[in-house]
């Protein structure tokens, strides 16, 4: 009796273990794992195929084995959303998982015919270089020799990659090292002055650039202009920070009076053909801007003296050196220095005194920088 009762509970322990294990072992075959490992997966292709959408997952479950899939998924730049698409453009075109990855990614195939020549260039001169599709597509597409210059130009300071035809153009032509391509080439003086001009941002505000690539139209007055000294007008920003730096120069006993500020078009018109008529043009171009292209538009150019010296003797006096020094502390910069006479078109000024703001003006001074530069590589 004894004996029955115990055969009879083990019966019952065996018959449920068998009744799990059986529903675990059909739960199993339900899961994606053995259902992929059914068509011939291993485990490590399983978890390639696991990072796809479910729908995708379950039609891989339905087809015979596909070794490109998981080499596909495998690639850095794999989407998730886009498999089916790169699985059928692969096995129409024949190609290579990284090649697949490439075009689908960068749109080629609804750029252009597809050319598997041409896609390999661009793929090699990608990523060679580490450049965005976009840009070796550029430079294969405009037949650049494949150039030397590149990695040393990608080590500079301020190279900005949409430039690159750009400086590689200028390097065939010129010849010169990165440091000044890449300078040259960010200052637009790749181009002729008074060519490739575009009118200026003025939503950039303190920050907007105005120079012989870069315009203000013939309306532009800006819209908080104040009485700063005298007659003339500026900015309230470049107001308050003038009064502040004149205050601070008064206390070292230096004295500071605007001889020039805000500048309407119309001005600058008379004054740039006045210098025209007197000097021609060439002398003009270099001491003055044309109606449009002067900083003084936007009231945020002052051109300071002493009181008494002239434009020509200003350089010499202490009033020059302390600005020279001290102006990136309120916000200036001096503008137009012999040294950037090639990027700004124009002779030193000493007495030209732009605001940018502390922290742009603080930065220039650090870094050596025109505004020209600065502007496109931290504005731009
Ligand atoms: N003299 C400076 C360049 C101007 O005319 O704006
Ligand atoms: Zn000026």
């Amino acid at each position: 009796m004894k004996n029955k009762v115990i055969i009879g509970i083990i019966s019952i322990l065996i018959l449920t273990i068998l009744l799990i294990g059986g529903y675990q072992y059909l739960q199993y075959t339900k899961t994606d794992y053995y259902k992929l490992s059914k068509v011939g997966y291993n485990h490590s292709e399983i978890n390639q195929i696991k990072k796809l959408n479910q729908k995708d997952i379950d039609t891989i479950t339905k087809v015979k084995y596909d070794r490109t899939i998981p080499t596909l998924i495998a690639e850095p730049d794999f989407q998730v959303t886009k498999f089916k698409e790169y699985h059928i453009y692969q096995k129409q075109h024949k190609l290579t998982a990284p090649e697949t990855i490439f075009i689908i990614n960068n749109e080629l195939e609804k750029k252009e015919a597809f050319d598997q020549k041409k896609t390999r260039s661009y793929m090699a001169m990608a990523n060679e270089n580490k450049l965005s599709a976009a840009v070796a597509m550029t430079l294969v597409n405009a037949d650049v020799p494949y150039s030397k210059i590149i990695p040393k130009l990608q080590q500079e300071q301020y190279y900005i990659e949409e430039n690159l035809l750009r400086y590689i153009n200028y390097y065939e032509k010129t010849k010169k090292e990165a440091p000044e391509i890449i300078q040259h080439v960010n200052s637009k003086i790749d181009h002729d002055f008074y060519t490739n001009v575009v009118e200026t941002d003025t939503g950039k505000q303190e920050q907007m650039l105005v120079n012989k690539f870069h315009r203000l139209n013939e309306e532009y007055v800006p819209s908080d202009l104040i009485t700063i000294e005298g007659n003339y007008t500026a900015t309230k920003q470049t107001t308050i920070a003038y009064q502040k730096m004149k205050a601070d120069a008064a206390k070292q006993g230096l004295t500071l009076q605007i001889t020039s500020a805000y500048r309407s078009y119309q001005t600058q018109d008379r004054l740039y053909q006045d210098y025209k008529a007197n000097h021609g043009e060439i002398w003009a171009d270099q001491y003055s801007a044309r109606p449009g292209y002067s900083e003084h538009q936007t009231g945020l150019a002052l051109d300071i003296l002493n009181g008494n010296s002239t434009l020509d003797t200003f350089g010499d006096t202490k009033e020059a050196a302390w600005l020279k020094e001290n102006c990136q502390t309120y916000g200036f910069i001096l503008r137009y220095e012999d040294k950037n006479k090639h990027i700004t078109g124009y002779q030193e000024e000493s007495w030209h005194f732009r605001y940018v703001g502390v922290p742009t003006a603080t930065k220039i001074k650090q870094e050596k920088l025109t505004y020209e530069e600065y502007y496109a590589f931290y504005i731009e």
